[in-house]
């Protein structure tokens, strides 16, 4: 029987790539797979536990968190902040960084953002969530309490990002600038195994992934752009299919392995969309470009967007290069309207 590669042999099998590294990389890949494997646990069996709906109070971002947006909060959190890999941390569902300013992680050089649970909404009608993070070497001196500044940092300066996809299985979706690799859980074993190596974008896509329901608020680039993908034309495969979860995660795992486009364009009640640029927007940019396809703002590539703010939001397009460039031309055309 062929056995897979485990995630942990991959991550040690990658670590000669970067032949400066340590080993802390790797082991704070290691350590992200841990909380993943907890937080799965705990959303397996979240209807069991009684650890379904609100907790009662908004987060930073004026929304309402679920029990399991906390409690993957402060799993992550805790299972990082035990290890020494990160000298800090900063979280969607929290106000402002975490800093780890002990010996031990003073002396760390990266520092961790992340959503811990996207698509919140989903939580208790049992669709599909995730966990997205981003890894960035801090700019700070190491041995030094961490910075804002060293969480805000451009899209470019990534060092690894990726998320867990908790879906109909549990998948890890990384990369560290050299491709993109998803490895599956078997909860029997309580491995990850790779099952989707060096993952692109196939060339061509009939998917699109947006919340119809703000269509009037688009910017008429956008409103054309829906228009014409909803048009009969056999050459360029159309019309295309609608599929939209409400998790970043979901839609883009789908758009990623059978190419599409998702949008989450800013509207006339948000003038930036809704995603976050650094725990959302930037770690699903960097996966897209390594796997073949493109994210934008509608005129620039997210990556090369300057953070100004923890808690900035941007307006997102992301899948297939050719459809993010289309997009971006109906954007142009229609500027001025
Ligand atoms: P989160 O649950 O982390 O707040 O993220 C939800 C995000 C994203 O995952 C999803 O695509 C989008 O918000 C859904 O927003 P709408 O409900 O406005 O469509
Ligand atoms: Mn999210
Ligand atoms: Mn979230």
């Amino acid at each position: 029987m062929e056995r897979h590669m485990t995630l942990g042999e991959f991550i040690i099998e990658n670590q000669k790539d970067f032949p400066y590294a340590k080993g802390e990389l790797s082991a704070l890949l290691s350590s992200i797979k841990l909380a993943g494997k907890m937080v799965n646990k705990s959303i397996n069996k979240a209807g069991l536990a009684q650890i379904l709906g609100k907790v009662g109070k908004e987060n930073i971002q004026g929304e309402n968190q679920a029990k399991l947006d906390v409690m993957a909060n402060d799993v992550f959190i805790s299972t990082l902040k035990s290890r020494g890999e990160i000298c800090g941390i900063a979280s969607e569902e929290l106000e402002d960084f975490v800093a780890f300013d002990d010996d031990i992680h003073k002396e760390a050089k990266y520092v961790v953002l992340m959503d811990p649970l996207d698509g919140s909404s989903n939580i208790d009608v049992d669709i599909t969530v995730g966990t997205i993070f981003s890894i960035y070497r801090r700019i700070s001196p190491e041995g030094t309490r961490v910075t804002k500044e060293d969480f805000l940092q451009s899209g470019e300066n990534q060092v690894a990002a990726g998320y867990l996809i908790y879906g109909t299985s549990t998948i890890l979706v990384y990369t560290t600038g050299n491709g993109v690799n998803g490895f599956t859980f078997d909860p029997g074993i309580g491995s990850f195994f790779l099952s989707h190596p060096k993952i692109t974008f196939p060339e061509n896509g009939s998917i699109y992934s947006v919340n119809e329901g703000n269509y009037i608020h688009f910017p008429q680039g956008i409103k054309k752009l829906i228009k014409w993908m909803q048009e009969l034309d056999k050459d360029s495969n159309r019309p295309f299919t609608a599929r939209y979860t409400g998790s970043l995660v979901a839609d883009f795992h789908r758009n990623m392995l059978q190419g599409g486009l998702y949008l989450y364009p800013q509207g006339s009640t948000a003038p930036k969309g809704k995603l976050r640029l650094l725990y959302e927007c930037n770690p699903m940019a960097f996966l897209a470009e390594q796997a073949g396809g493109k994210a934008s703002d509608g005129e620039r590539r997210i990556m090369e967007l300057i953070p100004s703010e923890l808690h900035e939001r941007a307006p997102f397009i992301c899948g297939n290069s050719k459809m993010v460039e289309i997009a971006e031309k109906f954007i142009e055309e229609y500027r001025a309207d």
